[in-house]
């Protein structure tokens, strides 16, 4: 059959497969956000990963920050706060702090160690952040249970404009400061207990100012102008709604960067002021999620759409990786959050043994914790095991990250029924689309070609499957219309030439 009739066959196949199914067709229409990075903190594992064999470590720096594995855009490396006060080893990292006058910048070795590799695999973006001042700038003189000392401001300032030149003078450039974690929350002792398990430290909403104005200060004299700062990772969008107007305005000419964090789960309505408020009230300065993790379904859900709710449980499985998209794809379109960054990179928290258990890494539990993309054993010290585990989370992450280079345009798309869909035009040139079907049931994805042009690679990730690659070319595609039928509880990214 001549290529022109064989053409002409699908043509016509096509328009009865469209026009029968009924399945519109999702288009492109105005911009939206400029994306500023997909990444992950450095917040305590490194205290142990570094205790692993060098060949564990250099696979664990791969895996993170390669453009060959997850290739994170950004990473949160935590400037230690001494770890005083912390009863729990492996989130007490050390402080580079000494005096006013002197600093060890050989302290944290572990935490240097990843930045370290972070800036070897060259890292588009680094923040530096602290979720608590050393101990003598605190009212506990500890690095949690305390507030940062209204008298030490400017000292932290210089302390922490002096990390990023230290940093700098070794060839590794932070973009960002971030010099509160979590501000309403000093991280005390749960009652009945005399020491804390994290490091924290409260600023209150009227004192936020201040503080960003003194880093903003410090940094430009250190020469720093180009090193921007982000405040204030408020924990929860309720906190956030209520004192946004205390620290916003008086910030807002130090900052480039408001960013929140939601551990209450929002709902869509709030999710969306609270992206108007801070733009409003900064005179429109990106939102940026900055921490996520530890969630569930609501009452324990299995639909990966539904509400979300703050809790335990261990879920290495495409429901929790579902669960994540979904939160992210929510955090773009209705926040519009320019980036998003998920807690720990690695964690222990398996809730169960692996070196005793084969079924443990793969099965979901309710003894662990979801905040982890890569765990490893809590028992290492003891039983030797370092070997690590990926969850569906590092592969799902990775789609966001691949196709949401620094710089990416997002583009809204006409919705599809079937579909959660972002667009992003690229700054290399082309477009990336990424497909959630949170659905049980497999769908048709059918896209409008006339801007995206054609499909040149596409990846998949299923309950069956990690970051397969599709064949495009056996994708079918009509006229105008790219079409593609995409699994059931499946993440798909596709990439179009432009
Ligand atoms: C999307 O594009 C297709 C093909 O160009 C067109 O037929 C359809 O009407 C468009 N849909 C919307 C919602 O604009
Ligand atoms: C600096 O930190 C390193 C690593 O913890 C430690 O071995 C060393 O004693 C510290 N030096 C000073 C002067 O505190
Ligand atoms: C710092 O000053 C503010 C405003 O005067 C006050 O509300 C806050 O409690 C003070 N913080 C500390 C830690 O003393
Ligand atoms: C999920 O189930 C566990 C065990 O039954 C329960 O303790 C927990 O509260 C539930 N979590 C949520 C968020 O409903
Ligand atoms: C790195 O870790 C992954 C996940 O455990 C494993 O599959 C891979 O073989 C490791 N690579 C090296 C070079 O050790």
């Amino acid at each position: 059959m001549p290529a022109s009739i064989s053409q002409l066959a699908i043509g016509l196949l096509c328009e009865v497969f469209l026009w029968q199914s009924g399945v519109p067709i999702a288009n492109l229409t105005q911009p939206a956000q400029t994306m500023q990075g997909i990444g992950a903190s450095g917040a305590w594992w490194p205290l142990d990963l570094y205790n692993y064999p060098d060949a564990v470590r250099q696979n664990v720096s791969y895996l993170l920050f390669s453009s060959d594995a997850l290739g994170l855009t950004s990473y949160r490396y935590n400037v230690g706060g001494g770890g005083v006060g912390v009863g729990v080893p492996s989130r007490a990292p050390e402080t580079t702090y000494i005096s006013t006058t002197s600093s060890n910048y050989s302290a944290d070795p572990q935490g240097s160690y990843f930045l370290h590799a972070a800036a070897q695999y060259s890292v588009p973006q680094l923040t530096v952040f602290v979720n608590s001042a050393p101990p003598s700038f605190t009212t506990s003189q500890a690095s949690c249970a305390g507030a940062l000392l209204n008298s030490s401001i400017p000292l932290f300032g210089t302390y922490l404009a002096g990390v990023v030149q230290y940093w700098a003078s070794q060839g590794i450039h932070f973009a960002y400061v971030s010099p509160m974690n979590e501000p309403d929350n000093g991280f005390p002792p749960a009652s009945g207990s005399l020491s804390c398990t994290q490091e924290g430290m409260v600023v209150v909403p009227s004192v936020r100012p201040t503080v960003v104005q003194s880093i903003r200060a410090a940094l430009d004299a250190a020469g720093l102008q180009s090193v921007l700062v982000q405040a204030d990772e408020t924990s929860t969008q309720v906190q956030f709604a209520v004192e946004a107007d205390l620290w916003i305005p008086g910030a807002a000419g130090s900052i480039a960067v408001i960013s929140h964090h939601d551990y209450l789960f929002a709902a869509d309505t709030a999710l969306q002021a609270m992206g108007d408020q801070g733009r409003y009230l900064s005179g429109g300065k990106q939102m940026w999620f900055t921490e996520i993790c530890c969630f569930v379904g609501a009452e324990n859900s299995t639909d990966p759409a539904s509400a979300l709710a703050y809790g335990q449980g261990y879920d290495p499985t495409m429901l929790s990786a579902l669960q994540m998209a979904n939160l992210i794809y929510r955090s773009f379109t209705l926040t519009g959050d320019a980036h998003f960054d998920w807690w720990v990179a690695l964690s222990s928290e398996m809730g169960c043994s692996p070196a005793s258990d084969p079924a443990c890494a793969t099965t979901s539990n309710t003894q662990g914790w979801n905040d982890g993309l890569i765990y490893y054993d809590a028992s290492y010290a003891s039983n030797g095991n370092t070997a690590i585990y990926l969850t569906k989370r590092y592969f799902v992450l990775k789609h966001f990250a691949h196709a949401i280079p620094l710089g990416a345009v997002r583009y809204v798309l006409t919705p599809l029924p079937a579909f959660r869909l972002l667009a992003f035009s690229l700054p290399s040139g082309g477009w990336s689309v990424i497909a959630l079907n949170l659905e049980p049931d497999q769908a048709l994805l059918a896209l409008d070609t006339l801007q995206l042009g054609t499909a040149t690679q596409a990846y998949q990730t299923t309950q069956d499957e990690d970051w397969e690659t599709l064949r495009v070319q056996n994708a079918l595609s009509c006229g105008t219309v790219f079409q593609m039928v995409l699994p059931g509880s499946s993440v798909t990214s596709i990439y179009f030439s432009g």
